[in-house]
């Protein structure tokens, strides 16, 4: 099948692509010919078998055996046909190979994480190229859909338990990641990204982002930025998102819904984080998960107040 992008499909990328693409045309190409057969014989019939005058009488209809064991047979093998091809496709699609590199998916309102053997975490999902690659995904909060468009792989990730999807990419580029279940506020925001490199690139990334244990509490903040998720909703170039961006936040009056207002000091950098519905700033939508203080630690805390004020 056509790797290429095309007015149908986004283009074809694991080394599965190709076969859904090909069962997804055989129905779309069986369905066109049905379509077209069914209604231009319609059509035709209604024409030539039209009342012509009052005494036009149709002529009886009697019974066909051939046409109309045709008509149970052959769909019947087509549909057989669609089942037995689309359960292969199925079974290759939800059976990762035992050899699978694997790799943690977490995802939450509004963002994706991912979470590599060796404890690194990222906001984008970089894996070796021609490799199966496993991913056991769960959510921290409501249902979302993992899905990426050219690997033609998708499943719904839940909150409590794990589920699983697998792909191998031939391919050296940069494919998206899209969230395809509605859950909220952002959930039209909620894109990530895979990134497939060679394998020396890969080793090198996934060195270069250990944590040596040698990072500044400011340092840690922003891998905690990144590992919790926070830049889904809170921007650090001043763009706009869900949530109040980070630039120019530490030291600035901020204006709540409640008509108060205070200074963005060290305490409320920290009571915002910890709890985030008791001061909602205007113009902001109250939605900011309310966990934290739960999961956080203190020293992950003040890392995250160290990481803001640097912006
Ligand atoms: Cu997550 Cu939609």
């Amino acid at each position: 099948m056509n790797q290429q992008s095309s007015i149908w499909l986004p283009e074809a990328a694991s080394t599965i692509a190709g076969d859904v693409d090909a069962l997804f045309y055989f129905i779309l190409i069986t369905s066109i010919i049905l379509f077209v057969g069914v209604i231009s014989t319609m059509v035709y019939f209604a024409w030539r078998y039209r009342r012509r005058s009052d005494a036009d009488r149709p002529e009886p209809v009697y019974e066909n055996k051939l046409v109309e064991a045709s008509w149970v047979v052959f769909p019947t093998i087509l549909v057989a046909v669609v089942f037995i091809w689309g359960f292969k496709v199925f079974l290759e699609q939800g059976i990762p190979p035992p050899n699978s590199y694997e790799i943690n998916v977490t995802a939450r309102k509004w963002s994706w994480t991912f979470t590599y053997p060796n404890g690194v975490v990222s906001a984008d999902l970089h894996v070796p190229t021609n490799q199966p690659v496993k991913l056991r995904m769960t959510s921290e909060d409501v249902i979302h859909s993992f899905f990426v468009p050219a690997f033609r792989v998708k499943a719904d990730v839940l909150n409590g338990r794990y589920s699983y999807v697998w792909f191998e990419s031939p391919k050296q580029d940069t494919f998206i990641v899209a969230c395809t279940e509605y859950c909220g506020t952002s959930h039209s925001d909620m894109y990530s990204r895979v990134i497939v490199q060679s394998q020396d690139e890969f080793d090198q990334w996934l060195s270069d982002n250990m944590d040596d244990g040698t990072l500044t509490p400011a340092e840690r903040g922003q891998r905690l930025y990144t590992q919790q998720g926070c830049f889904a909703c809170h921007s650090l170039d001043g763009s706009v998102a869900a949530g109040p961006t980070f630039l120019g936040l530490a030291g600035s009056v901020r204006n709540f819904t409640d008509g108060t207002s205070a200074e963005a000091d060290d305490n409320y950098l920290r009571t915002s984080i910890v709890n985030p519905m008791l001061q909602i700033v205007e113009g902001y939508p109250p939605v900011m998960p309310g966990q934290y203080a739960a999961t956080l630690s203190v020293d992950d805390i003040d890392a995250l107040v160290a990481f803001i004020k640097e912006y």
